[in-house]
């Protein structure tokens, strides 16, 4: 202990300051030393921050990163449990950014009897979406399959328009500015290019599509409303020319239709008629509408052999490729992995259309696809 002694100028009394040897010798030397620690502490900080972002840089971008990037909508059907399993779920993370449900919004599962509806999956979806800021297709309102008894037993007009505007209102109010797109009505024309008999049309008739479109744009005016169909893909076709009669009809009434879906569920052994594909996106976007690719998968006959597989890829490619190039509004995939695929169970003696394999491994297809998103 040091006592410094000072006589105030003016003053004979002695005042005495009490002070520690620190403060002169000591504590100055701990003040540096505290300095020194912050200074490497802060060293350390910006040395891992550096690091890190090296190993950021130089770590293996995700399909996700690349579609991202590049500004387009690369998306899967899924079911809950892939949503659930951790491994599902991180692949969806790392390869999609838009997302449709396979089958829980079908009208079946979403509203199984005329008072009760099962929103809870349909919850869980959206919120995915959200916390993994991916987009959304809402498939489907108005289908002739996949409905609930009550809906198939339906006979009456007056009922049947209730329950479809009810439907698509009570949806699309709860979702809200949810969904990017949604399939308003799906399959309604058959293979022989007419309005399919569904329960719809025998009950309503064909002014249902009118209705079910005008219906869900008064509930969501931010949603893009599309007509998705199969076998629509190619200009020149009994069924693709009598869609797109359809089509033009309903833009020629000023129904609120924004876009087209073509599924393109393929087959490996038949490669894609690139003329008639683009010339039906060029007459779809002439009438001021978008063509999504909704369902796309490539089945092939099995065994599965490097030829076959080859020429899956090709179609796969050219469908991408045009997808790329004509800056569609989406291409969506039917399913990621052979382990859920609906195509056996649909096609006997058909599989393997998916780009992973049983096991969830990416297949040679994937890498090729991949290639192409990264140009
Ligand atoms: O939910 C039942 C389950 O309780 C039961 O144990 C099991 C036994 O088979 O069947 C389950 O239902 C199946 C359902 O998928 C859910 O897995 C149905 O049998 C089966 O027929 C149904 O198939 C779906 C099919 O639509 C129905 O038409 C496929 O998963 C689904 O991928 C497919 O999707 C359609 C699109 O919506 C429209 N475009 C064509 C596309 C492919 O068919």
């Amino acid at each position: 202990m040091l006592y410094l002694v000072r006589a105030p100028p003016e003053d004979n009394t002695h005042e005495i300051i009490y002070n520690t040897p620190t403060v002169t010798g000591e504590k100055i030397g701990e003040e540096k030393n505290m300095i020194r620690r912050i200074i490497r502490r802060g060293t350390l900080v910006i040395g891992a921050v550096i690091l890190l972002t090296l190993v950021l840089s130089c770590a293996p971008s995700t399909m996700r990163s690349v579609v991202d990037s590049r500004g387009f909508l690369f998306g899967v059907a899924v079911r809950p449990g892939d949503l659930l399993d951790p491994k599902d779920s991180k692949l969806l993370k790392d390869n999609f950014n838009i997302l449709v449900a396979e089958n829980i919004m079908k009208l079946q599962y979403l509203r199984p009897t005329a008072t009760f509806w099962n929103w809870s999956d349909v919850d869980s979806l959206v919120r995915f979406a959200e916390e993994n800021r991916m987009k959304l297709r809402g498939h489907t309102f108005v289908w002739h399959n996949q409905n609930p008894p009550f809906i198939n037993n339906l006979s009456d007009k007056e009922a049947a328009l209730k329950v479809l505007t009810e439907t698509i209102t009570e949806v699309l109010t709860r979702y809200k500015g949810k969904f990017y797109e949604y399939d308003v009505c799906n399959e309604v024309i058959d293979d022989n290019g007419i309005l399919r008999n569904s329960i719809w049309m025998r009950t309503i008739g064909p002014e249902y599509i009118d209705i079910a479109f005008k219906t869900a744009r008064q509930a969501d005016p931010s949603v893009k409303l599309i007509l998705n169909d199969y076998n629509n893909e190619y200009a020149g076709t009994v069924k693709g020319d009598a869609f797109y009669n359809l089509v033009k009809g309903m833009v020629d009434r000023g129904v609120p239709i924004d876009g087209v879906g073509f599924q393109l569920h393929m087959l490996a052994e038949l490669p894609v008629n690139k003329e008639a594909l683009q010339a039906n996106i060029k007459r779809f976007r002439d009438l001021g509408l978008t063509v999504s690719f909704t369902e796309v998968d490539v089945r092939i006959k099995l065994p599965v052999t490097p030829e076959k597989e080859a020429a899956q890829q090709a179609v796969y490619e050219d469908l991408l490729r045009i997808a790329r190039e004509e800056n569609i509004s989406c291409f969506v995939l039917w399913g990621y992995t052979d382990a859920y695929s609906w195509i056996p169970g649909t096609f006997a003696g058909y599989g393997s259309a998916h780009p992973f394999d049983q096991n969830k491994q990416p297949k040679k297809l994937y890498g090729s696809l991949r290639k192409i998103l990264e140009k």
